[in-house]
Formats: C-alpha cells, sequence, structure tokens
C-alpha cells in the first residue's frame, strides 16, 4: 500500500513536471520573450532599407498587364535602390552638409603618379592602352573629355547611355565616388573610390592617357582672384 503511494506522488510530480515545461514551451512560442543580454529592438543596420510607400504608389506602372511591366517594375527597384528618404529640413540634429571638395585643389596637389598605381584597381576590367581591346569594362585611353558611353564596340547598360553629358573631371571625380549610385544600374560593379585624394591622383593620371583631356579646373581660391 505505502508502495502505490510512493508511485502515485512520484507520477504526479513527474506529470506536474511534463506540464509546466510544456507550458514553459508553449507561452515561449506564444510571446516572442526576450533573454537577458538580448536587444528588445531591432538594430536599425539590420532593418530593410525604407521603402517610399507614397511614391511606389504614385509611380507604380498604371498598365499592370502590359508586355515589359516586369522589367519595368525591375527598373524602377533598381533606381530606388540605396536612395536615402528624402531629408525633413531641420531634421538633422543641425548639421550642416559637409561643403564639396574643391576639385580644382585637389587636382592641382594630386600625384599622377598614385593615380597610375591606383589605376591597377581598375584593370581586372578596363584597358587603360591606345586602341586596347575593351574588357568587361570599355577600353579607358583618352577617357577624361569622352563623350560618355561612346567607346566603338562596347555594349554600355542603357542606364550608362542616359547618363548623356562627357566625362569631365567633376563627372568622372562624381562616378568612381560611388558608380552604382551615380549611374543607377551601371554595369560597373565596383564599389568606387571614397578618398577624395586618390580619385583626384587617378583622373590626373587618366588625363595624361591621350591628348582629349580639357585643361585642369582651377582651384577656387584663384578663379575667384
Ligand atoms: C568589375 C569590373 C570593373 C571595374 C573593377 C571597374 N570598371 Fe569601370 N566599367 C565597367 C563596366 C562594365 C563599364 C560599363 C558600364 C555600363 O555600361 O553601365 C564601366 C564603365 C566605366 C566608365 C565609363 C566609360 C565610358 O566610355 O563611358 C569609366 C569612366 C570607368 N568605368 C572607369 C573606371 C575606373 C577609373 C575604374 C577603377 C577605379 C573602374 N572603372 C573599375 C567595369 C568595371
Amino acid at each position: 500500500m505505502h508502495r502505490m503511494v510512493g508511485m502515485t506522488v512520484a507520477l504526479c510530480v513527474a506529470g506536474a513536471s511534463v506540464t509546466a515545461l510544456g507550458l514553459g514551451w508553449f507561452s515561449d512560442k506564444l510571446y516572442n520573450r526576450v533573454r537577458p543580454g538580448e536587444l528588445a529592438y531591432k538594430p536599425m543596420e539590420d532593418m530593410p532599407p525604407r521603402v517610399d510607400m507614397a511614391s511606389i504608389q504614385r509611380d507604380w506602372p498604371a498598365g499592370f498587364s502590359e508586355a515589359g511591366e516586369g522589367s519595368r517594375v525591375i527598373a524602377y527597384h533598381r533606381d530606388m535602390r540605396g536612395k536615402a528618404p528624402v531629408a525633413v529640413a531641420g531634421s538633422a540634429a543641425g548639421a550642416a552638409p559637409a561643403p564639396p571638395p574643391d576639385l580644382g585643389a585637389l587636382l592641382a596637389s594630386a600625384d599622377a603618379g598614385a593615380g597610375k598605381q591606383k589605376v591597377q584597381l581598375c584593370m581586372s576590367c578596363h584597358d587603360f592602352s591606345q586602341g586596347g581591346p575593351n574588357r568587361i569594362g570599355p577600353n579607358l585611353w583618352g577617357v577624361v573629355g569622352r563623350p560618355v558611353a561612346s567607346h566603338a564596340g562596347f555594349a554600355y547598360s542603357s542606364a550608362m547611355q542616359a547618363h548623356r553629358g562627357s566625362w569631365s573631371y567633376e563627372n568622372l571625380f562624381a562616378f568612381l565616388a560611388a558608380p552604382a549610385r551615380e549611374v543607377p544600374g551601371t554595369k560597373m560593379t565596383f564599389a568606387g573610390l571614397r578618398n577624395p585624394a586618390d580619385r583626384a591622383a587617378l583622373i590626373k593620371y587618366l588625363a595624361t592617357l591621350g591628348t582629349g583631356a580639357p585643361p585642369l579646373p582651377q582651384p577656387k581660391a584663384i578663379a575667384a582672384r
């Protein structure tokens, strides 16, 4: 008889603990519990990029059943990618944007020799010799001053063809900082050279290839006199 009571108590205890464990598991599923050492919110970097629903609705292709709709939507999203939300005036904690670097001054002090070294970064895709071949990217002999997307025999992306103008010092300076930002949809999958001095040196070297490059822009201090 004593054994029976003992067994019953043991079974009850076992049953109760199984139930407790089960409830714990179940409530874990129900509520997203924050464990110690974990953040209760997602840090900014983990958030998906902000999507401007208003402009998507506004710009969403109206004739959605037409042929080519898919590529239009994809092109649109590619265009939107990486774009920062429009800043609300006065919201940026009083931080004035840094003045753009004076390209004239940067180029004047830039070292074309150092630029020649930097060009190694481009050589997996570009040839820089006179009459040289197109590779993954077009031949870049004489590119400074050359109309955009104009090198014979190279199949430019439609994004690059739409970029118009010519490769002035200013355009190259902006493009090489972040190709995909300057020309959204470009085939040039190169992240960009962030350092302005590096870019200036590289462009100064590019200007020595061929005779088509316009004269270097004047530093602002001199131009203002
Ligand atoms: C991963 C390959 C790759 C690398 C690396 C690369 N490019 Fe390009 N580049 C391309 C491609 C592809 C195009 C054509 C882009 C298009 O049609 O959208 C291009 C286009 C260009 C153009 C426009 C040329 C024209 O005729 O309009 C310039 C200028 C240029 N690249 C400069 C550079 C420089 C300078 C570097 C090194 C800092 C570099 N690229 C690195 C692939 C590359």
